[in-house]
């Protein structure tokens, strides 16, 4: 049998949270909740100078105090770790390659230095400020700009494939072009759960409770990092305060906290502070992109250049693929795409909520504004019509797009119609109006997942998987599928996840969990049915004695065509079966002959108080193209959680080094800026067009936790033009870039 998912209302229900209850209440546990019988309390030494060595490491007061157990530093242990290559098929990747305390040599400021080991955290942490750390410091690195002036030389990426045609040639015959260098800057992930770790061993296996956004990845590259077999490490994360790509893959910090649990004997618990999130955790890279962009008399596109350097540690090289969007995203045919990067003492950068994407379309929509602008066009009519259906790079039909009628929508609900495109030229009382459009996109993509669905006799329906909830919904999209598969209501469906000994789930990233799990949901929950009609038709079974194929099931119920009709729970229980099961397996293979992403179009209108040098966003629609909506309230929350960390991104969010000691200077969220109530936008609208892609998938639903960041800044820097005549091409566009 197969179902369709879609014939049901409770696929797209804005339900809800099923876990808002536990969220609310408490009860829900987060990795530093755990705390285990003996426990002991890490906390971490870090480097003060961001390049040199380490001449002395003095714990002797440390481990006077009382309560400290033992002080961790280079030279311990690392012997008994080993490297593990990234492998994304495999579920294997570090995002910071070298190993903890694996030599004397500072990398970064905020670099682990020592482990401070004690029976309180208080301890530990009074204890860590007694370690003394003397080094050999040398001049660091931590910007582009510093690092080109100290003469270290960018690294070429290899040629990008998506290059075609002859970008420069075409370029210098056009009839209209634009030239221009955009930048953004360093940003720090700032979820509200810090990252943390709790270890234990028993027996030789390595239990983990871990802030991370992939449980199934976590527990397979501890157990490459310490030797083991996948079978002896579990890690568990049933619940997390969010990650936006800094909790995918393992840091140093886990490694370290299992290391030395495995050292003393005992179950250690370790937080990163806030302060060390800026540095030892992760970061998006500063980019810094030049954009050539050429058109022919009537506004066709006819070459895009986008070369991208970034910014990437020395101990990593990490490219932020700026590049990623403008090859594939309107019909052109003269492409350059070129990536370099710039190695610095700052730690390894990270995925970020749309990495690669978000300051790439930034670069993008912004450039097609400014050359909407010289050519005296509509910037949305300059869009329209280099519009293509098909992906330029794979040169294949997109599975579903909808643009255009995002535009239209997008428009309408704004009121595009009305905008005079004289920059200034709109007022509301004190206030310049400015009106800015931009083109949104990030990928569709799948991965392999499992699921298993079990009815239980006492009524209930389990399902389960090795993914976790990053805050998105994943509860509720998982509880929606095996109410909409099976009929039965979402209160009596158990979600089991965030642990690593369920069958495989995905990462909760790239925006594909939702994506992956649900084919995967959808097959176990038939097959479970397949085996409750084998269980129906036993001797003592309300069925005894009639065929399989002749019992339906719906609403819970398996139906004979005789009339009879039991519940689930009565089949199991009068044949004294506990659970009726069934596994679901996908390989998140993609269609062949289809190319997939989502799209939208972001519509903002900001207010430009010149007397007061007031700026702020006052409006955003939204038309977003993401396939079927599973939950109309967490998709919305989703993408109005993204259009604010886009708002933060073009406004507000910059990690600040000071290039004489190379440590981040604003590494609190007092002084790391993001947007709070007071930015928010008197109207903020998503409209989702809310269309299931089937070539994608057969629910198609295609992710939506990135797409929102993408373009909103563009959209806002355009807006900006609009009411100042001001382009700012350096992120974030702050008050004294407009005086
Ligand atoms: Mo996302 S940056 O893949 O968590």
């Amino acid at each position: 049998m197969t179902i369709d998912l879609n014939a049901s209302d409770i696929m797209g229900a804005a339900l809800p949270r099923v876990d808002g209850p536990d969220k609310l209440t408490g009860r829900a546990k987060y990795s530093a909740d755990n705390h285990l019988p003996g426990m002991l309390y890490g906390y971490g030494v870090y480097s003060t100078i961001a390049k040199g060595k380490i001449t002395s490491l003095d714990t002797s007061a440390a481990r006077q105090m009382p309560g400290v157990v033992d002080v961790f530093h280079h030279n311990h242990f690392t012997d008994k770790l080993y490297h593990v290559p990234a492998n994304m098929a495999k579920g294997l990747k570090v995002d910071e390659s070298r190993l903890p305390f694996e030599d004397d040599t500072i990398y970064y400021a905020g670099q682990l230095v020592a482990y401070v080991v004690a029976n309180s955290f208080a301890k530990a942490r009074e204890a860590a400020l007694k370690v003394k750390v003397t080094y050999s410091e040398a001049q660091s690195v931590t910007s582009i700009k510093q690092a080109r002036t100290a003469g270290v030389s960018p690294i070429e990426q290899k040629p990008s494939e998506k290059s075609r045609g002859d970008a420069e040639a075409a370029y210098t015959q056009s009839a209209y072009k634009h030239e221009a260098v955009y930048t953004t800057p360093f940003e720090t992930h700032n979820p509200m759960e810090m990252h943390a770790t709790a270890a234990q061993w028993e027996d030789g296996k390595l239990v983990v409770y871990e802030a991370t956004q992939g449980v199934t990845f976590s527990r397979n590259t501890l157990a490459r990092v310490f030797g083991l077999v996948p079978e002896n490490v579990v890690v568990r994360t049933p619940f997390l305060g969010s990650g936006f790509g800094g909790k995918l893959f393992t840091w140093p910090h886990c490694i370290a906290t299992a290391a030395i649990s495995r050292e003393v004997g005992k179950p250690v618990h370790f937080m990163v502070p806030r302060a060390q999130m800026f540095t030892t955790t992760g970061h998006r890279s500063a980019t810094e992109q030049t954009f050539k962009i050429s058109a022919d008399a009537e506004g066709n596109l006819t070459s895009m250049t986008q070369h991208t350097l970034n910014s990437t540690s020395e101990i990593d090289i990490r490219v932020e693929t700026a590049g990623r969007t403008a090859p594939i995203f309107y019909k052109c045919p003269n492409v350059d795409i070129a990536n370099s990067v710039i190695q610095m003492n700052t730690g390894s950068p990270a995925a970020m909520r749309a990495p690669g994407a978000a300051p790439g379309i930034f670069a993008l929509e912004s450039a097609m504004d400014e050359l909407a602008v010289a050519m005296n066009m509509d910037p949305l009519t300059l869009r329209r019509k280099n519009f293509t259906d098909r992906n330029q790079v794979e040169d294949l039909p997109w599975s579903d797009i909808n643009i255009l009628e995002a535009y239209d929508k997008g428009a309408a609900k704004f009121g595009w119609d009305k905008r005079n495109p004289e920059p200034g030229s709109m007022r509301d009382g004190k206030d310049i109006l400015g009106w800015g459009v931009a083109a949104c996109a990030w990928d569709a993509m799948k991965s392999s997942s499992k699921a298993r669905v079990s009815f239980l006799a006492n009524g209930k329906v389990r399902v389960s998987c090795a993914v976790q909830d990053i805050g998105t919904g994943t509860y509720n999209v998982m509880a929606q599928t095996v109410s909409a598969a099976t009929g039965i209501p979402v209160e009596k469906v158990e979600v089991k996840i965030g642990d690593s000994d369920l069958v495989a789930g995905p990462l909760s990233g790239g925006s594909w969990a939702t994506a992956s799990l649900l084919p995967a949901v959808k097959q176990a929950c038939e097959n479970a049915i397949s085996e409750l009609k084998t269980y129906a038709v036993m001797d003592k079974s309300p069925f005894a004695g009639e065929s399989e194929e002749d019992l339906t099931f719906r609403n819970g119920q398996l139906s004979s065509q005789s009339g009879t009709a039991r519940s689930f729970s009565d089949i199991l229980k009068a044949i004294k079966a506990g659970s009726a099961e069934g596994e679901g397996s996908t390989g998140g293979a993609m269609k062949e002959g289809y190319s997939s992403r989502v799209f939208g179009a972001h519509f903002v209108e900001i207010r430009w108080d010149p007397e007061i040098a007031d700026l702020r966003v006052s409006r955003v629609v939204s038309a977003i193209d993401v396939g079927k909506i599973v939950n109309h309230k967490t998709a919305a929350n989703q993408v109005e959680g993204a259009i604010v960390m886009g708002i933060g991104m073009a406004m507000f969010e910059h990690t600040e080094y000071d290039e004489r000691t190379g440590r981040p200077i604003n590494n609190n969220i007092a002084e790391y800026l993001m947007p709070v109530h007071g930015d928010m936008p008197d109207e903020l609208e998503v409209i989702f067009l809310d269309k299931p892609d089937y070539n994608f998938s057969e629910v198609g639903a295609k992710g939506l936790g990135e797409i929102g960041i993408t373009g909103l800044a563009a959209a806002i820097a355009n807006a900006v033009y609009h009411a100042t005549g001001k382009r700012v091409r350096d992120l974030p566009i702050t008050l004294e870039k407009l005086m």
